[in-house]
């Protein structure tokens, strides 16, 4: 004899059980929630295990000099950090205060929102829109802030000897006016020596761009390079450590 865990061996053969009948449901108390525990402990155990095989090696060290850094969330986190974009200033506080409120709140009063016995996806139309709604969003956010990252990110081309002098040069040319350089040159402007000490690449490829970074008031020019000049004048002057 089969033992009785379910009472649905007692309908008739070949009848489909209504959805949602109420026989065949199993309380939240014990039953649903034993299951849910077990399920959270396995996964407890695995995150265990994972975290004691599976080392995740820390970014590298910050670096204060380094004002090009961009600072980003780990990627299951980029379609927030993205939404947030869009809020600013004092619509701050919507991002990240009043939205997360009603979602999580949402989440919380559904079982008293939602008293729909149904769970066809068929029959929810509703449910089920907002669900996928909320999953397109998501994927859809994180899209765009990575597609965002890579058109911000700079790939410059590899240092190389040719690129260093005829970075010099252009340096001579547009650069001396204003700043000196081993004791020569304009005095208008900081010592660029040893620029290379202190930033990184990026930075002076960003200044170059807009001066204004370094200063909103700054007499620096935008100076009309090429893309390729100003990666070499970027080289030549990363390269001014000492
Ligand atoms: C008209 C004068 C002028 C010219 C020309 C000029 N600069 Fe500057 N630059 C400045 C001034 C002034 C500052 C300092 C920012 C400030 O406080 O205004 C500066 C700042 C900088 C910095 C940042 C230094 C730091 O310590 O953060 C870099 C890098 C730089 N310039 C590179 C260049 C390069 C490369 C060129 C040539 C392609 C150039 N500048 C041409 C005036 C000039």
């Amino acid at each position: 004899m089969r033992p009785n865990t379910s009472p649905s061996h007692e309908r008739p053969a070949g009848a489909v059980p209504p959805s949602g009948h109420a026989d065949t449901r199993a309380p939240f108390y014990p039953n649903h929630l034993f299951v849910e525990g077990v399920v959270a402990l396995l996964v407890f155990a695995l995150l265990v295990i994972l975290a004691c095989f599976w080392q995740v090696p820390p970014e590298e060290m910050a670096d204060p000099s380094d004002s090009a850094y961009v600072p980003r969330p780990e990627w299951y986190f980029l379609f927030y950090f993205q939404l947030l974009k869009y809020f600013e200033g004092p619509l701050i506080l919507v991002g990240t205060f009043v939205l997360p409120l009603l979602i999580f709140a949402a989440l919380f009063l559904l079982p008293f929102i939602d008293r729909s016995e149904e769970t066809r996806p068929s029959k929810r139309p509703w449910a089920m829109g907002l669900g996928l709604a909320g999953l397109l969003a998501v994927a859809g956010l994180t899209v765009v802030s990575v597609v965002q990252d890579a058109e911000h990110r700079m790939d410059l081309p590899p240092i190389t000897e040719e690129h260093l002098a005829a970075g010099e040069d252009l340096f001579a040319r547009f650069c001396v006016l204003c700043h000196s350089m081993n004791g020569k040159g304009g005095f208008m402007a900081p010592d660029l020596s040893q620029i290379g000490a202190r930033v990184n690449r990026v930075y002076i490829e960003r200044v170059i761009l807009t001066p204004q970074i370094v200063s909103q008031t700054t007499i620096m020019s935008q100076i009309p390079l090429s893309d390729d000049e100003r990666h070499d004048v970027s080289a030549y002057l990363a390269r001014k450590k000492k």
